[in-house]
């Protein structure tokens, strides 16, 4: 296969389809020049996983083969753009529900195939980082981002846009994993995290004291296990004992522990590390309070503060096209011999 006397330089218009499959949402994006957007589309599988409580891995590869074909037609539909204008496809190959990922990928890597383009295998959660560009390209570097998902708690220092230093992750759960775990063991329902910030609104914060975690002052580390046991065993407590629980306190309560330990890292690292933005990126950073809490602190410093629309923080594939143009600028092509990997990290 050679695709390489057609590669384009950055003055010329690059179109990608870019497909992300790794957990419950089937998302196909046409970018040109990867920050502009010319169709998000998202297919959401979240009916079919809710009365089970999370994402059932077999019913998510069964429906992302059902909707991969359809979601990439009206993609190209959306953006006017027919096939033999693409100039590559990208798609996640990791981390994620392997299903999943092997649909995308496999839907992506005939495309390339019969396209005679490249194909660009990006990582989910660079992804996620790249979202924060599509709104704001002119983000000013060097820049802190604190990435938070479901499956995911990294804070990453980036010099510029190739490479980037990770000064802390998590230990246990995930900040989205911590919510949707709450959420599911309060009866709150599927996602967690949209479904307790819809209870927090209702809820004092301050009714219950939940632990933040204290870790080791000089490490950027976070940890959720120990403050998910202690809203378990309160919730326990409470039920022995007769008491009415309040749910609308909880929640409020938990979601206030969660921001807390997430801004008291962030807030120490934009302390030490010289940098002009702090951003957020990942579903967590959908929740409204993080936001508020985050923007406020932020702004204290005289940093500037971001974080990108509510459509572009949980999973979407403009993100992976927006992460895939620069991949395609440096030339990182994946071989079709490329496979999915579930455990991927950054
Ligand atoms: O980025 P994402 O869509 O998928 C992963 O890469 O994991 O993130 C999903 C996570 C879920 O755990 C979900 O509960 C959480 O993001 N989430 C939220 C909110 N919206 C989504 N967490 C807190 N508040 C929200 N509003
Ligand atoms: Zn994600």
């Amino acid at each position: 296969m050679d695709f390489k006397k057609r590669l384009k330089t950055a003055e010329n218009d690059i179109y990608i389809l870019a497909i992300e499959s790794s957990c419950d949402e089937t998302a196909v994006s046409v970018n040109k020049n990867g920050l502009e957007v010319l169709s998000n589309v998202v297919s959401s599988q979240v009916e079919f996983h809710k009365k089970f409580g999370g994402v059932v891995p077999e019913i998510a590869s069964r429906k992302h083969l059902e909707l991969i074909l359809p979601v990439i037609d009206e993609a190209l539909n959306k953006a006017g753009i027919d096939f033999k204008d693409l100039d590559a496809v990208a798609a996640t190959y990791g981390p994620g529900l392997v299903g999943g990922l092997l649909v995308g990928l496999t839907a992506a890597k005939t495309i390339s195939l019969m396209l005679t383009i490249p194909l660009i295998a990006v990582n989910h959660i660079a992804g996620h980082i790249y979202a924060n560009f599509i709104d704001n390209p002119d983000i000013k570097k060097p820049l802190l981002c604190l990435t938070i998902s479901g499956g995911h708690t990294d804070l990453l220092y980036f010099e510029d846009l190739k490479g980037y230093n990770i000064l802390g992750r998590t230990r246990d759960d995930a900040a989205g994993e911590a919510f949707d775990k709450i959420a599911r063991f309060m009866g709150l329902g599927y996602p967690g995290g949209p479904a307790i910030e819809k209870e927090a609104k209702k809820g004092d914060p301050d009714a219950v004291d939940f632990p933040r975690a204290i870790m080791d002052e000089n490490s950027y580390d976070f940890s959720f296990s120990g403050l998910k046991t202690a809203v378990m065993n309160y919730i326990n407590n409470q039920e022995q004992r007769g008491e009415k629980i309040n749910k609308a306190d909880i929640a409020a309560s938990f979601q206030e522990a969660v921001v807390d330990s997430l801004i008291s890292k962030l807030i120490k690292a934009a302390e030490e590390y010289d940098v002009k933005s702090v951003v957020l990126s990942g579903g967590v950073a959908a929740n409204s309070r993080l936001r508020q809490a985050a923007a406020d602190e932020v702004k204290k410093m005289n940093l500037d503060f971001y974080y990108p629309s509510l459509n572009l923080c949980t999973d979407n594939a403009a993100m992976i096209g927006a992460a895939a143009y620069y991949q395609y600028l440096d030339r990182d092509f994946a071989p079709l011999s490329i496979s999915a990997e579930p455990s991927l990290r950054l």
